[in-house]
């Protein structure tokens, strides 16, 4: 066990900006409200934090695990660290702080025991999950990929602009596992004349390459024009992605996540529950599944999937080609003229049986990508067909976080 630290010494929290995304997974996660950001950092409060520990897991680069043992009086503010471009280095303690009292206090911000998890997914992936990699390429030292494709994946009718782009590193190394996500660093500056911070893409390729054999991989990316509230907005990320030419080239960042990954032993089942864009990593997973059916090795899919109407599915085409003995696919149509609007947990209240079947097979892991709105009405719906067979959710919701076995990406 760790010796108490001087009541004057501080084991302080803080988050690499090197490294940190700005996905606001912590900001969202801290259960006390520690940590807090502006346009150029994430930060955490030292007047606030206790080092619960709920935001380390849950972070997908490991920028949020950096501490520094300092005096009290001496705590890096919330207003310096905002204004970091790096984290400052260790500091050597003066000898009197270093020496511990006896019967010292443990110190506030000493990392304890995490509490008990109110996340809604798991922090821990699938158990067999292969080995992910992580930040092999960072802000200080991005890789250059080169564009071999970007081409329109919805209705060119419709308002949802939706690219599918394909990325190439050449010779340089980028491993990736279905799931993860990947950083991009547009051009240009913001307001404050800054240059502008990455943003973050699940891959919607499978590990072995958009093109079996080849480097590369592909992301699902919406020209953002309006913010949540639908008033105008320009995303520039987005807009810098959908616009891109064959042969530009792109700084990317990443690896990233090492919970949201697929089960990698035989059998293991999949249900997936996306809308619009968050079809991306559920189209990594049934590519996967796809490329090796000849092995027999597969488990069960079941897919669902949100959209505003057939025309605004992303790759509905290639999607309803699949063959319905390797997946069962339910579209829920929210704006689909003459029909009745539906919303993924709708389907998943339709068929209970079967969603039921699978969450009683321990070979089933559950992944959730898409709008933030939707985490809560699929729990309930998760919630509502458990406990129609009469048994416990709450009990089998802590089970699937416990095991790795229900994963959240929501935005
Ligand atoms: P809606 O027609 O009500 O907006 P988008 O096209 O904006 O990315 O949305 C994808 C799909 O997700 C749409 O069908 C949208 O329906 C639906 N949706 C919106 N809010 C929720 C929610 N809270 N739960 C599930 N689906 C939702």
């Amino acid at each position: 066990m760790n010796a108490p630290l001087p009541a004057e010494v501080l084991k302080q929290h803080l988050i690499d900006p090197e490294i940190c995304i700005r996905c606001n997974t912590c900001e969202e996660t801290c259960p006390i409200k520690a940590i807090t950001h502006d346009s150029n950092n994430y930060v955490v409060d030292p007047e606030i934090c206790n080092g619960c520990m709920a935001c380390v897991p849950p972070c997908p680069t490991g920028a949020i695990d950096n501490w520094r043992l300092m005096v009290r009086a001496e705590a890096y503010g919330v207003q310096e660290q905002l204004g970091w471009e790096e984290l400052p280095g260790e500091k050597a303690l003066p000898e009197t702080a270093a020496a511990a009292p006896a019967g010292g206090e443990p110190d506030a911000q000493q990392p304890v025991a995490p509490a008990p998890s109110t996340a809604p997914g798991a922090t821990v992936p699938p158990w067999s999950a292969a080995h992910p990699y992580v930040n092999l390429y960072t802000h200080k030292t991005p890789m250059t990929a080169t564009v071999v494709g970007n081409y329109r994946v919805t209705g060119a009718d419709t308002e949802s602009d939706i690219h599918h782009i394909v990325l190439d590193f050449g010779d340089l190394p980028f491993p990736v596992l279905e799931g993860q996500s990947i950083g991009i660093l547009p051009p240009g500056v913001d307001a404050q004349g800054r240059a502008h911070h990455a943003r973050q893409y699940s891959l919607a390729s499978p590990r072995d390459g958009e093109r079996a054999g080849y480097n590369n991989l592909s992301l699902t990316v919406k020209r953002v024009t309006e913010d949540h509230a639908g008033a105008a907005a320009h995303g520039v990320c987005s807009n810098y992605l959908c616009d891109l030419a064959k042969n530009d080239k792109v700084q990317v960042i990443g690896p990233f996540g090492h919970t949201f990954l697929m089960p990698n032993h035989p059998r293991a089942n999949l249900i997936m529950i996306c809308t619009g864009t968050g079809s991306a990593p559920m189209r990594a997973m049934t590519e996967r599944y796809r490329r090796r059916i000849e092995t027999g090795e597969n488990g069960r899919l079941l897919l669902f999937f949100g959209a505003r109407t057939e025309r605004e599915l992303p790759y509905f085409g290639p999607l309803m080609k699949l063959p319905r003995d390797f997946i069962d696919i339910n579209l829920a149509l929210s704006r689909e003229a003459g029909q009745p609007k539906r919303y993924v947990q709708d389907l998943i209240r339709d068929r209970a049986g079967v969603v039921r079947e699978l969450l009683a097979d321990r070979n089933t892991c559950i992944y959730v990508c898409g709008l933030k709105g939707m985490e809560v009405g699929v729990l309930d719906a998760l919630r509502d067909v458990t406990m129609q067979a009469g048994q416990d959710w709450s009990i089998l919701h802590d089970a699937l976080r416990r095991e790795g076995r229900l994963h959240f990406e929501t935005y």
